[in-house]
């Protein structure tokens, strides 16, 4: 039975993205753990039944704008820019979101940043995007809104950006599933089974459990030295996003999950993680 909760962000998600866990018949052993997690953990996620997953992918990037999602779906082919041995045209097909999108787009006006719709129906998912969001909803049942990482916002920035969505999904009586498709570390080497220094496992280690123990606004307070120190991903922006998002929807209303083991790919630390807000 599925319970009822206020509109808004109701699950917040972390998960990795690395080309090689795209498709089942290539993922490497050391990285089956990851994705079995990120499958298990997609079940719940959609077991709950969210009006709409709202997606921050490291991989989609814009340089000065925000953007709205606009399109009623998001049908195409994805490619990995970088690895199109391994994802090389992968179909896709989701419903979106369009009232939310023009909602969102309102909301990131109010705060005074920069915003375009994207209303382009041939635009075409990063890899960051369509490896998480296919292992977690396959049939395609949740409308998607993908939002960039915008290289011209700060970490401040963002986490203003991510309290938007929240009052975006709350204005239009969304229950949304906010997701951040992101490494944790990512100081990446050559060799695919090549592991974060065990410093920044530590650091990882820390920051995913005060995740999982609920600690929002601590994880928020140590984000400006936890990110450079681990070399967040795209600065850790995707993870900024969402904490923005939790502690506006109530930073201390959460209970945290992690969906398999922590593991590595390339140097980057990744995990699944899924916040729950408690009843
Ligand atoms: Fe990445």
């Amino acid at each position: 039975m599925t319970t009822r909760v206020e509109p808004g962000i109701c699950q917040g998600i972390v998960v990795p993205h690395a080309p090689r866990l795209g498709r089942p018949e290539i993922v490497p052993d050391f990285a089956r753990g990851l994705v079995d997690g990120l499958i298990e953990m997609g079940r719940d996620v959609i077991a709950a039944a969210p009006d709409v997953q709202i997606v921050c992918s490291t991989h989609y990037v814009s340089t000065f704008n925000w953007h709205a999602s606009v399109v009623a779906r998001h049908t195409g082919r994805c490619v990995a820019q970088e690895a199109p041995d391994m994802i090389s045209g992968e179909p896709y097909d989701y419903p979106g979101d369009p009232e939310l999108g023009r909602a969102l787009k309102a909301e990131l006006e109010a705060i005074g940043l920069p915003v375009i719709e994207n209303a382009a129906e041939a635009y075409s998912w990063d890899y960051g995007t369509w490896v998480p969001v296919h292992y977690m909803d396959p049939a395609a049942t949740v409308p998607m809104l993908n939002v960039p990482i915008v290289l011209a916002a700060d970490l401040e920035e963002t986490f203003k950006a991510g309290a938007a969505v929240h009052r975006a999904c709350a204005k239009t009586g969304r229950r949304a599933a906010m997701v951040a498709s992101t490494s944790f570390s990512h100081f990446l080497v050559r060799g695919p089974e090549q592991w974060p220094t065990q410093e920044r496992q530590d650091a990882d280690a820390r920051f995913i459990g005060l995740l999982l123990d609920g600690k929002i606004a601590e994880a928020w307070e140590w984000f400006p030295d936890y990110a450079p120190f681990v070399v967040g991903e795209m600065q850790g922006k995707a993870l900024a996003w969402l904490l923005g998002g939790l502690i506006e929807a109530g930073a201390d209303k959460w209970q945290g999950k992690q969906y398999g083991p922590y593991g590595q790919s390339s140097g980057s630390g990744n995990a699944n993680v899924l916040l729950k807000a408690a009843a």
